[in-house]
């Protein structure tokens, strides 16, 4: 038999091993935890089966299960007792993911912290920022203040990492010079500069109570039919000193993450939205998918240039590279 190049590298399990070009780790993995200001609450989110929204006085017993499993870094999303219309909890020195992180860095102090940035799942209208009454949009101004000092307030939390989601215009440069006036130059940005205004994100507000009482965020969120727009974004944050780039959804949006691999020399970050996970965990659960497909998922976003993947799979990950799955 004739064997061509392509088929002499796939001949045995060990050379497919050792010429294979893409390979999940566990250190790519950032795990999504949703925690609430109330006591004893440990309910499954509905549309995101496998997901929970913690109370603080609970969250020892996961944050000990996300160190079994081997995750190495995890990122909070706070449920406040009390939403306003300035969204004061997110940066209140006391609030729920400021104090998520001082209970993850007292017990496991080597899991590394990212705290999201913005004001949607602390204000009462479920918008990331103040809103104008004259327009009834964002005002983009009068919000960069408010998130600066809930970047500040996290860093000061002991977040070794802030990640910004609100896609206000300026927030990147904003964000830095609050944390270096305050001394925090060392904790690094991850941006969410690329996101797009997109259906997957359903899920999550569900979880993060969180879908915006009235209007959308087209305003502040990209058209998902735009892929230069998507090269804007990426330079205006870069010029603006931003250290890590996240793109968001990801699936449906691998040619950008591609193109920010591409175009940058900064860490990409891929965020497997919660819509993405509702579609296969379901999937899978009806057996309709093999679970492998949730690693060709994975797979897929770092071929296409991703360094690290945000996901709610993470534990099950972890567990199929646990048994040897690839
Ligand atoms: C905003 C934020 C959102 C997500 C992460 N950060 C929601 C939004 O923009 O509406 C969505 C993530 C997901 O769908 O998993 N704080």
């Amino acid at each position: 038999m004739n064997f061509d190049r392509h088929r002499r590298l796939r001949s045995s399990a060990f050379m497919r091993d050792m010429v294979r070009e893409t390979k999940i780790t566990k250190e790519d993995l950032i795990y999504p935890i949703f925690v609430v200001e109330k006591d004893d609450v440990r309910e499954e989110v509905p549309s995101m089966k496998g997901v929970f929204q913690i109370s603080l006085n609970l969250l020892e017993e996961e944050l000990d299960a996300v160190k079994k499993a081997g995750i190495k870094s995890v990122i909070f999303f706070g449920i406040p007792k009390e939403k306003d219309a300035e969204g004061h909890g997110a940066y209140d020195d006391n609030g729920v993911v400021q104090e998520a992180c001082r209970i993850s860095k007292r017990l496991h102090p080597e899991i590394l912290v990212i705290l999201d940035t913005c004001l949607c799942e602390y204000t009462d209208h479920g918008h990331c920022g103040l809103i104008d009454p004259n327009t009834q949009d964002v005002d983009n101004d009068s919000t960069l203040p408010l998130l600066v000092r809930t970047a500040v307030s996290q860093a000061r939390a002991g977040a070794d990492i802030i990640a910004p989601s609100n896609m206000m215009d300026g927030f990147v440069s904003e964000i830095r010079k609050g944390l270096d006036d305050n001394g925090f130059s060392h904790i690094p940005i991850m941006s969410y500069g690329i996101k797009y205004a997109s259906k997957f994100y359903g899920p999550f507000r569900d979880a993060a109570d969180s879908t915006p009482s009235f209007g959308d965020r087209r305003t502040y969120q990209m058209d998902p039919a735009n892929r230069l727009e998507a090269h804007r974004e990426l330079s205006s944050d870069l010029e603006e000193g931003c250290d890590m780039m996240i793109v968001k959804p990801a699936l449906s949006y691998l040619d950008i993450i591609r193109d920010v691999r591409e175009r940058s020399d900064v860490p990409v970050v891929a965020y497997n939205v919660s819509g993405e996970y509702a579609m296969t965990r379901t999937a899978v659960d009806m057996g309709l998918l093999d679970e492998a497909v949730i690693m060709e998922q994975m797979i897929s976003m770092k071929r296409a240039g991703a360094d690290m993947i945000i996901t709610y799979f993470a534990k099950d990950i972890c567990r199929m590279l646990d048994e040897g799955m690839e």
